[in-house]
């Protein structure tokens, strides 16, 4: 039997309705109370039951829903399924991203679920947890929030900018992020540190923040916040042409990436630990 290829509507469709179940349990889960379970790189990378919790539940749906594709997860990472079969599905998920303000009670904190048909994102969405806003994206078909399209900024002066960023959880890789965000903020209108990567592309997606920008994302971060920003007309990519990824993502309209990533590539934003 041959199997058509699910178009990125349709995988969009089932990405929506299991990010959905996922959120309300993070949801139940942060008001039954949080605590660590465990750590991963650092003793402040932590790990609650629900990121746990959260993950397994995504799996079990997809498996159900699609026993043939590929699941890719961050705290589980690949398992038996990870590797997608060339022209098959990889499903991206970041069960709780913005762990420590889930643990906090910060809301700002998202489930991420991402299709890759042949290693390139095709569908995403992007849950909050704690507000239920919601971002989509389908491969040209643009970015949405709860029916309504959404642009990036049009913002033409750097200095004018509203970015975004993050830091990694390494002691080393913070104070270099730290330095070049001393050197950036003289040129910028301000930064924003709010947690959570692919809430900050969502955000960057409607022109909530002008720009965002961040060394050490890992792919669970990026793939359906970076099609969103993508989709909604931000250039997303690594320093000096190179593609997003662990070295750098910068996602900058059009009028502010070049003067961004100058300032960037000049403090050796993707260098350091
Ligand atoms: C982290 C968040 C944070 C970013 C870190 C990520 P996690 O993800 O997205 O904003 O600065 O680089 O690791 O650990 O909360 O899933
Ligand atoms: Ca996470």
């Amino acid at each position: 039997m041959i199997r058509s290829a699910p178009t990125p509507r349709e995988l969009l469709e089932i990405a929506v309705t299991v990010a959905r179940d996922a959120a309300a349990t993070a949801h139940r889960m942060r008001a039954e109370g949080v605590s660590v379970a465990a750590t991963k790189s650092t003793v402040t990378d932590v790990v609650t039951a629900a990121d746990q919790a959260v993950e397994r539940q995504v799996v079990d749906a997809l498996r159900a829903l699609r026993p043939d594709d590929a699941v890719f997860g961050e705290e589980y990472g690949a398992g038996p399924t990870g590797q997608a079969v060339e022209g098959g599905v990889r499903w991206v998920v970041d069960p709780i991203d913005g762990t420590v303000n889930y643990l906090y009670g910060l809301p700002y904190c998202a489930v991420s679920l991402a299709a890759e048909v042949d290693g390139e994102v095709v569908a995403g969405v992007v849950r909050n947890v704690a507000t239920g806003e919601e971002w989509t994206a389908t491969a040209g078909g643009g970015a949405w929030r709860e029916g309504t399209r959404v642009r990036c900024s049009t913002e033409t002066d750097l200095g004018q900018a509203l970015v975004a960023t993050g830091f990694g959880y390494d002691a080393g890789r913070r104070a270099h992020q730290a330095r070049v965000v001393a050197e950036l903020i003289p040129h910028v209108r301000d930064i924003r540190r709010m947690g959570a990567a692919a809430l900050d592309l969502c955000l960057a997606a409607e022109g909530r923040v002008d720009a965002y920008y961040e060394k050490g994302l890992a792919a669970w971060d990026l793939a359906a916040g970076g099609l969103v920003a993508r989709e909604a007309g931000l250039r997303v990519t690594g320093l000096s042409g190179k593609p997003a990824g662990p070295d750098l993502v910068i996602a900058a309209p059009p009028a502010l990436f070049d003067p961004l990533h100058t300032r960037l590539a000049a403090l050796d934003a993707s260098g350091g630990p």
